[in-house]
C-alpha cells in the first residue's frame, strides 16, 4: 500500500509500505477511504517530537471501512463504516475507567506518532472496540473526520473545561482549526458574547461567518484594552487559549474575569509566567487537559441532527495520492486561506 512517511526533521515521503496485519486480538484492519492533516502533524516534521522515529506513517484522524477484525474485537465487523478516534483507548485501565482516555495506560494519543497512522491506504488501529465508532447510515464522511480530533478538542478542552454558561462572556484566542472548533461547540451552551483574537483577518472574518459577536486582530489593536471596554472593565467569564505561545496564555491572563475560567488548549513548548501578583485574589480556575475523545458520541449525534456543521472547517480536497501538494497547502495556511483539507483515497 501507499502511506506518508515521515523520514526525520523536514522530510517525508508518499511510498509504498506493508499493508498493516492483525497484531494483537484486539486489533482491526480498517481501509482509510477520507483523512486530514493536522497542525501537530506539522509540530512532527518541524523535529518537535522527537518520539516519533524515522519511517513512521503519519496521520491521526480519518474515517474508513473495516477491513479485518481481530479475534478478541466483539462490536465491529468486516464492511462496517467507522469513525478512528485520534485517542486509542483501552476501555480497562484506570485511566479508561474515569473516561480519562487520553491517559488509557495501554493507549492514548499513538496514532502516527508511537505507532502507524491514517495518513495511508490502511491502518491498523488497536483496542478496535474502544477506539472506533460506527457512522451511522447516510452520514457525509468529510463532517465526520472533524470529529477526530479537533472538535472534541475545541469542546472538551476549551468549552466543557471553560464551563461556559449561557449568557456569558467568552473569549477565544486562536481562530485556527481548534478555535474554530471551540466557537462552534461552544454556542450549544449560548453565551452572550463570543469574542475571538487572532493576527489573521481572513480567519477572523471566517470566525463571523461562525458565529462569532466580535473579532479583534490583536496585530494591530490592544486586545486587553478592547476586551475591558466591551465589559465594563470586568473581562470574560471564560478566556479560551488556542494557540499555545507565552504571550497568547498571557493575554488570556490578562483577560479572565473575576471568578473566571482560563481554558487551556493550546501544545506549549515553552515555560509562561503565572502572574499571581494579580491573579492569587480574582476566584480564577486554570484547566488544562489532552483531548480524551469522550465526547464523541454526543458530537456525532448533534452532526445527525444538524445542530453541528463540520463541513464548514473543510477549505481544500485533494486525493490521498495528492498529500505532497495537500500539505504544501496547509503548511501555507495564510497564503492559500485553508482550514483543513481532506484527502480521499479513490
Ligand atoms: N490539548 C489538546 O489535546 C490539543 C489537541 C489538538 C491541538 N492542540 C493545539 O491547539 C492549538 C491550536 O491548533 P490549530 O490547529 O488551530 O493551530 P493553528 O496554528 O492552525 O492556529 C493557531 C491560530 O493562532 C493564531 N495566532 C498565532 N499567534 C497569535 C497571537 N500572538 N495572537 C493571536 N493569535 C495568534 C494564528 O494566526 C492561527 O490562526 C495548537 O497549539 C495545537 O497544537 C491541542
Ligand atoms: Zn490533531
Ligand atoms: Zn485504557
Amino acid at each position: 500500500m501507499k502511506a506518508l512517511v515521515y523520514h526525520g526533521p523536514g522530510q517525508k515521503a508518499w511510498e509504498e509500505k506493508p499493508k498493516p496485519t492483525i497484531l494483537n486480538p484486539a486489533d482491526a484492519i480498517v481501509r482509510v477511504s477520507k483523512t486530514t492533516i493536522c497542525g501537530t502533524d506539522l509540530h512532527i516534521l518541524k523535529g518537535d517530537t522527537p518520539e516519533v522515529t524515522e519511517g513512521r506513517i503519519l496521520g491521526h484522524e480519518g474515517v474508513g471501512v473495516i477491513e479485518e477484525v481481530g479475534s478478541g474485537v466483539t462490536t465491529f465487523k468486516k464492511g462496517d463504516h467507522v469513525l478512528i478516534s485520534c485517542i486509542t483507548s483501552c476501555g480497562k485501565c484506570d485511566y479508561c475507567k474515569k473516561g480519562m482516555y487520553s491517559h488509557c495506560e495501554n493507549g492514548g494519543w499513538i496514532l502516527g506518532h508511537l505507532i502507524d497512522g491514517t495518513q495511508a491506504e490502511y491502518v491498523r488501529i488497536p483496542f478496535a472496540d474502544n477506539s472506533l465508532y460506527r457512522i451511522p447510515d447516510g452520514s457525509d464522511e468529510e463532517a465526520l473526520v472533524m470529529l477526530s480530533d479537533i472538535l472534541p478538542t475545541g469542546f472538551e478542552c476549551g468549552v466543557l473545561n471553560g464551563q461556559v454558561k449561557p449568557g456569558d462572556t467568552v473569549v477565544i484566542v486562536g481562530s485556527g482549526p481548534v478555535g474554530l472548533a471551540a466557537l462552534l461547540t461552544v454556542q450549544f451552551y449560548s453565551p452572550a458574547e463570543i469574542i475571538m483574537i487572532d493576527l489573521d483577518d481572513n480567519r477572523l472574518n471566517i470566525a463571523k461567518t461562525f458565529g462569532a459577536t466580535r473579532t479583534i486582530n490583536s496585530r494591530n489593536t490592544d486586545a486587553v484594552e478592547k476586551v475591558m471596554g466591551l465589559t465594563n472593565k470586568k473581562g470574560a467569564d471564560t478566556v479560551i487559549e488556542a494557540v499555545g505561545t507565552p504571550a497568547t496564555f498571557e493575554l488570556c491572563e490578562s483577560l479572565v474575569a473575576p471568578g473566571g475560567r482560563i481554558a487551556n488548549i493550546g501544545v506549549h513548548g515553552k515555560s509562561v509566567t503565572l502572574h499571581l501578583e494579580t491573579l492569587w485574589s480574582q476566584n480564577i480556575t486554570i484547566t488544562t487537559r489532552l483531548v480524551d475523545t469522550v465526547t464523541t458520541p454526543m458530537l456525532l449525534k448533534t452532526v445527525q441532527s444538524k445542530k453541528l456543521n463540520p463541513l464548514q472547517l473543510i477549505t481544500h480536497r485533494f486525493k490521498l495520492s495528492d498529500i505532497i501538494r495537500a500539505y504544501d497547502t496547509f503548511q501555507h495556511a495564510d497564503r492559500e486561506k485553508a482550514l483543513k483539507v481532506i484527502l480521499t483515497n479513490e
